[in-house]
C-alpha cells in the first residue's frame, strides 16, 4: 500500500513565547491509501489542530509531513491551495453548508471552484444525490433540512470531487445514533468505491469501532503508537 500521509514529529504551539499553548507534541504516524483511520481523544486533546494541519488549513510549528511522498514544507502557498481544493475533502461537525445555496449548489460548488465543465458537474452531482438519497431535497436550502440530511449534504460536498484524502472533524457529534451510523456507512461505502483515505476525529465508540485503525491523543501527545 502506498503512503498517503506521513507525519514526522509534528508539533504545534499557539500564541507567543510567554503564554504559549502546546496543542500537539511530537506526533508521528502514517495513513495509507484507502485507509480509514480514527483519531480518538477527549475535548482539548488536539484533534482539530491535527486535522487542520493534515488538511493544509494550518501549519505545524515543528516537524515534517508528506502528502503522497511530497514534503508539505517544500510546497508554495499556491501549491498548497491547489492541493487542498483538488485533493482534500472536509466534513465538519456543523456541516458549514452555505446557507444561501440549495443542496444541489452546495454539492456542486467544489467542482465549480475546480473548473469542472457544467455538463460534468450536472452528471456528477445528480449521481451523488441519487446515491445519497437526497434527490428530493435538491432545491432545498440547508435550513429546510433535518440534521441527518444536512450531514449527508456535508458528506456529499466533501466527496463530490473524489478527493484522495477526506478529513472529518467529529462528523457525528451533533446527530442522533441512527443518523450518525447512516453517515458513517456512507463514508465507508465511498471509501471502498473511490479508495479515498479517511482521517476521522471522534469520541463516538461506534465510529471508532468501524474504522480500520485508531490512534489516541491525550494532551497533544499520541497515547498508543500505531
Ligand atoms: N486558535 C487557537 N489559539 C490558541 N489555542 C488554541 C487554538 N486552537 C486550539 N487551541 C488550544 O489547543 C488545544 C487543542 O485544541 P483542539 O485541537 O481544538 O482540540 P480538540 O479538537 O481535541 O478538542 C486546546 O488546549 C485549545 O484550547
Ligand atoms: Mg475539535
Amino acid at each position: 500500500m502506498n503512503t498517503r500521509l506521513k507525519l514526522d514529529a509534528i508539533s504545534k504551539r499557539y500564541g507567543g513565547d510567554k503564554n504559549s499553548i502546546t496543542a500537539l507534541q511530537d506526533i508521528s504516524f502514517t495513513l495509507t491509501e484507502g485507509e480509514f483511520l480514527a483519531i480518538q481523544g477527549p475535548s482539548g486533546s488536539g484533534k482539530s489542530t491535527l486535522l487542520n494541519i493534515c488538511g493544509l488549513i494550518d501549519n505545524p510549528s515543528d516537524g515534517d509531513y508528506y502528502l503522497n511522498g511530497i514534503s508539505v514544507a517544500q510546497l508554495s502557498i499556491s501549491e498548497r491551495c491547489t492541493y487542498r481544493r483538488r485533493d482534500i475533502g472536509f466534513i465538519f461537525q456543523r456541516h458549514q453548508l452555505i446557507p444561501a445555496m440549495t443542496v444541489y449548489e452546495n454539492i456542486a460548488y467544489p467542482l465549480l471552484l475546480n473548473g469542472v465543465q457544467p455538463k460534468q458537474i450536472k452528471h456528477d452531482v445528480n449521481q451523488l444525490l441519487n446515491t445519497m438519497g437526497l434527490e428530493h431535497r435538491r432545491k432545498h436550502l440547508p435550513k429546510q433540512l433535518s440534521g441527518g440530511e444536512r450531514q449527508r449534504v456535508g458528506v456529499a460536498r466533501a466527496l463530490i470531487k473524489r478527493p484522495q484524502l477526506v478529513i472529518a472533524d467529529e462528523p457525528s457529534a451533533s446527530l442522533d445514533h441512527q443518523h450518525a451510523h447512516a453517515g458513517l456507512q456512507l463514508m465507508r461505502e465511498l471509501n471502498k468505491q473511490y479508495g479515498a483515505s479517511f482521517l476521522i476525529a471522534s469520541h463516538d465508540a461506534f465510529v471508532i469501532d468501524h474504522c480500520d485503525r485508531k490512534i489516541e491523543l491525550l494532551d497533544g501527545q499520541l497515547k498508543a503508537s500505531p
